[in-house]
């Protein structure tokens, strides 16, 4: 129990892969808008209260929020682009915010979700995601203190195919991108895009 990590978004399909992953190992506080530890990334207040209820962490990992597909001419474009917007905008304020509440030599993991071949509708989602990736590309070169940056692109997971009814021959199984964040915290990455 060397390590004490925060995973927001430990309640979700992925979230919880990497808590499982990591809790034999680790004091584990995962956190979401309706777990007992609450925070909203919508909200920077919980997670400035987040941090000052946990104090110090060694890693702080962001599995949390989504987007959605939309395509160019949906009525729900405006919508939908502020919805998707908010994984870049609290993934982004997480990270500077996690910062200050890190030991030395700690990490940040984010999320991102880029596919190589890009899907109709998923406009808003490659603006999110790549920049999350170009983000943490940039902003790991600022780090203090030894600290590390690194985002998981995990590609289709197997449970979240299966749930829209699709088919799961292509997809990764939780528990094996839950391992992506595992390395992210073990190894000595920095800024990169573990796919
Ligand atoms: N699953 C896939 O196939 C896939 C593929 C590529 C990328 N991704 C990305 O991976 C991430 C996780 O995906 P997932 O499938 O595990 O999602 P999920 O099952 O829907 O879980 C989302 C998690 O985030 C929490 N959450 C949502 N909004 C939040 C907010 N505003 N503040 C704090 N917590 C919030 C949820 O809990 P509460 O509802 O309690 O807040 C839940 O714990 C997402 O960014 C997704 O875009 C997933």
């Amino acid at each position: 129990m060397n390590k004490r990590i925060i995973v927001i978004g430990g309640t979700g399909i992925i979230g919880s892969a990497v808590v499982n992953a990591l809790e034999p190992k680790y004091e584990v506080i995962s956190a979401s808008r309706n777990s007992s530890i609450r925070v909203d990334l919508d909200d920077m207040d919980t997670v400035d209260k987040l941090f000052t209820k946990v104090g110090k962490v060694d890693a702080v990992v962001c599995t949390a929020q989504s987007g959605k597909l939309t395509p160019l001419n949906s009525a729900q474009w405006d919508d939908d682009f502020t919805f998707g917007m908010k994984k870049l905008t609290g993934q982004v304020e997480l990270f500077r915010r996690a910062i200050n509440n890190l030991n030395d030599h700690g990490s940040i993991t984010l999320t991102s979700g880029t596919f190589k071949e890009p899907l109709p509708g998923s406009s808003v989602g490659h603006i999110v995601n790549y920049g999350l990736e170009g983000f943490v590309r940039a902003a790991a070169l600022e780090l203090p203190r030894g600290i590390r940056a690194n985002v998981v692109s995990p590609g289709w997971v197997k449970e979240t195919l299966k749930i829209l009814g699709m088919d799961d021959a292509k997809g990764t199984a939780a528990n094996v991108v839950a391992q992506s964040y595992v390395e992210a915290i073990e190894g000595n990455m920095q800024g990169r895009v573990l796919i």
